[in-house]
């Protein structure tokens, strides 16, 4: 056997589609300035697929940062990784400022989220260590987890009452073990938009011993009074022991950081491979990442923004009749029940018959049986949009409903 056969053989659950949605469902082109539309496959569409929640992707102050940022400093600044030679003081004060904001003593940067939520799991625990996490948790979660030699217990998503019997489970083998007890959850659940149960999970403290580290990816900038995440917007801050956050949703840059206790941070800084071992974040970067933070924190206005059309939005397709799950954040899914054939259909139309771009899960992310179409509000988003896409989504359930859609999968436009 050869390690390359596989590369036919077995492309893997999404590879499997390439031939047929390459360019179209998969790997499409999004062209021209980030906004509410853009040119996908030569034509303009309105898109919902962009994390750009608080729109300052293409925002004139963030654009003048990063210009500002690039003309100063260039890509390069500083050559090398941190603990090396990379380090400068403006990384320092974007920490601090991130620190602050979040409300914990120290912070400290990640150059792109997930390998830092890699490398905060596998510094923090090791063989004696037991992880108890949810089993929505997002790839970066699992693949820290690999990282682990200890055990890990999973719960089924949110469900209270099974979390408490893993962490039974859990405290009973790290007594034996000597161990500690790591739980990881997110904040905001990326496909289905509910939240992390951060209010029960924290009660679950006061019976058993361990420690909490949550993925606020898609609720740092959404969610809260001050848009300082998941659980600002829980009153739970001081119960979460680590926060992490990325810059690539809400501060639409790269990079992201992991917040807590002073002792905690410096741990983590001297023990995270994938950030000792690794350049630096470039100083544009840097620079632009403290314009958005300030944009983020000093301007609610994109936050309120972003939050009228979320309600817009959700509560129209509600009361139209589709289901959007169980959300709470801006993340609005839309459930429909089909197969992954007319899901394409679906998707199909919507781009070529609406002009609408969102994005399309299926199983196995989602049961066998469910198509979610998932669409992110942003504020760069109008009324106008919303009340479009609505009608748009409540023509093409009646359509599914009444097995209008072929159940063959449609190839993308890019392809016929
Ligand atoms: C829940 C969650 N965690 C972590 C990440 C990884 O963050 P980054 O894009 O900064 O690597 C993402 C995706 O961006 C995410 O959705």
């Amino acid at each position: 056997m050869d390690v390359f056969d596989k590369c036919e053989a077995n492309m893997g659950h999404l590879g499997m589609y390439a031939d047929e949605s390459e360019g179209y469902y998969m790997f499409p082109k999004l062209e021209g300035e980030i906004a509410n539309r853009m040119i996908f496959d030569g034509k303009e569409r309105l898109v919902w697929s962009l994390n750009n929640y608080l729109g300052l992707a293409n925002h004139p102050k963030v654009r003048a940062a990063d210009a500002q940022g690039a003309k100063d400093w260039g890509m390069a600044y500083p050559m090398g990784a941190r603990m090396m030679s990379g380090h400068t003081k403006y990384h320092e004060e974007l920490e601090q400022q991130l620190a602050s904001f979040v409300g914990r003593p120290s912070a400290y940067l990640l150059n792109y989220g997930y390998q830092g939520m890699v490398s905060i799991i596998s510094a923090m625990v090791n063989r004696n260590d037991v992880i108890v996490y949810d089993s929505e948790a997002h790839a970066c979660i699992i693949d820290g987890m690999r990282l682990h030699f200890g055990k890990r217990f999973v719960y089924p998503h949110n469900d209270m009452a099974k979390l408490e019997r893993e962490l039974e489970r859990a405290t009973k083998l790290a007594r034996k073990t000597g161990g500690g007890i790591l739980l990881i959850t997110e904040g905001v659940y990326g496909m289905a938009g509910d939240l992390g149960n951060l209010p029960e999970i924290v009660k679950l403290k006061k019976k058993y011993k361990f420690r909490i580290l949550i993925d606020d990816a898609h609720g740092f900038g959404t969610m809260g009074p001050t848009g300082a995440g998941t659980d600002e917007h829980f009153n739970v801050q001081k119960d979460i022991d680590l926060y992490f956050g990325t810059f690539a949703k809400s501060m639409a840059g790269i990079g992201g950081f992991v917040a807590g206790d002073e002792k905690v941070i410096k741990f983590l800084k001297y023990n995270m491979r994938s950030q000792i071992f690794a350049k630096s974040l470039p100083m544009p970067m840097v620079i632009g990442a403290m314009k958005r933070l300030e944009m983020l924190r000093d301007e609610p206005e994109h936050r309120e923004k972003l939050w009228t059309i979320v309600n817009a939005l959700q509560k129209g397709l509600k009361e139209d009749g589709l289901s959007i799950g169980n959300t709470a954040s801006p993340v609005t899914p839309v459930m429909l029940n089909g197969t992954i054939p007319e899901a394409t259909q679906i998707t199909y139309e919507l781009r070529e018959k609406y002009d609408i771009f969102c994005s399309i899960v299926v199983y196995p992310v989602v049961p066998k049986g469910t198509i979610l179409l998932r669409l992110i509000p942003t504020a760069v988003h109008t009324l106008e949009d919303v009340q479009y896409t609505i009608k748009a989504f409540k023509e093409v359930k009646r359509r599914l409903d009444n097995k209008e859609y072929p159940n063959e999968f449609k190839i993308g436009k890019l392809h016929s």
